[in-house]
């Protein structure tokens, strides 16, 4: 068999395989440019800029658990005018891989103003919007994401005005995620991806006091995995528009099962503090998979559960 196709094309997201780096776990790519070739990489996910540099949480905020770790870092970054000037440009001088830029805010017009200033730079091959973040809420103490009027409403202003493909990134702690998913694609999302870390906590019992100074974080890795490939198969099955799975994915296996649930790529987080090399066995095993069950295209393998 010739060698198979793993390119893909995600709402004009060009990508030469379906594996990327996960968003908050590489830095801003720039970071682990010594330890991965980005060139090989599907694309890089950026941290999750803001409007205005933040430091985030105090410390403790990370820490291990059970088959996984939980954060709480508080989308600590540098504000886009600083990322712009500085970590973007070093980054793209870096690789050829495709960026996107994740972006986070706390009210609608932190969300509309950092589109129309991405919307001046080209090199961006699209946004990712993250109302997902466990430790940034609303007035109201919750995420965007945990509401679907709230989704439908960011979703809506940015994809009216972005002038690059947008994704909308969702949230596992929901109580209807189709219904979210609904909320994003019918805002005007291209494309959704999901989970971002499930909201838990844990306490160290000779001080009594929770392991994290933020007292609560998100739960990522291998533990959070059948949660989210549930979430990302339901999700899958209520929208048309392409989705990006994520959640616990340590090997090709893993980011298998998420493609025959429907999603169209695959994302990868917490195994980059484990193993930076990661994305490069999964690239390899997805190939291997498609050449051992004659599959030609990844297209016939996305959501292909039988
Ligand atoms: C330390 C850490 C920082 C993260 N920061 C962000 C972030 O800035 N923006 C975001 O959208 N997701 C962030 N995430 C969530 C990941 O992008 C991903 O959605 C989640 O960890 C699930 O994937 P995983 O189990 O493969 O890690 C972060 C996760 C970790 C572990």
């Amino acid at each position: 068999m010739t060698n198979p196709n793993l390119s893909i094309n995600i709402a004009g997201i060009k990508l030469k395989n379906p594996v990327m780096l996960a968003s908050g776990t590489c830095g801003y790519g720039e970071q682990y440019s010594e330890l991965m070739d980005l060139d090989e990489l599907g694309a890089v996910i950026t941290k999750t800029i803001t409007l205005h540099p933040q430091l985030g949480n105090a410390p403790p905020r990370t820490v291990e658990t059970p088959s996984g770790m939980l954060n709480a870092i508080g989308l600590q970054n540098v504000g886009i005018e600083q990322f712009l000037y500085d970590t973007f440009p070093k980054l793209k001088k870096l690789t050829y891989a495709p960026v996107i830029v994740s972006i986070g805010g706390k009210t609608v017009q932190e969300y509309i103003n950092l589109t129309e200033i991405l919307n001046n730079v080209k090199e961006i091959a699209a946004i990712e919007v993250n109302i997902s973040c466990p430790n940034i809420k609303m007035k109201n103490g919750c995420m965007f994401a945990q509401d679907a009027k709230s989704t439908h409403e960011v979703t809506k202003k940015v994809s009216s005005l972005a002038k690059h493909p947008v994704i909308v990134k969702l949230s596992p702690n929901v109580t209807d995620i189709g219904e979210i998913a609904k909320a994003a694609e019918e805002g005007g999302a291209d494309v959704i991806s999901l989970v971002n870390t499930f909201s838990g906590m844990l306490i160290d019992i000779d001080s009594r006091r929770p392991k994290l100074a933020n007292v609560t974080g998100g739960l990522s890795g291998p533990a959070i995995k059948p949660l989210a490939l549930k979430l990302v198969w339901e999700a899958a099955n209520s929208v048309k528009i392409p989705v990006i799975g994520m959640g616990g994915i340590m090997n090709y296996q893993d980011a298998l099962e998420y493609m025959i649930a429907g999603a169209s790529a695959v994302v990868i987080g917490t195994a980059n503090f484990i193993d930076p090399q990661t994305y490069k066995k999964v690239i390899k095993g997805i190939e291997q998979y498609m050449k051992k069950y004659k599959v030609k295209n990844l297209s016939s393998l996305i959501g292909s559960l039988r």
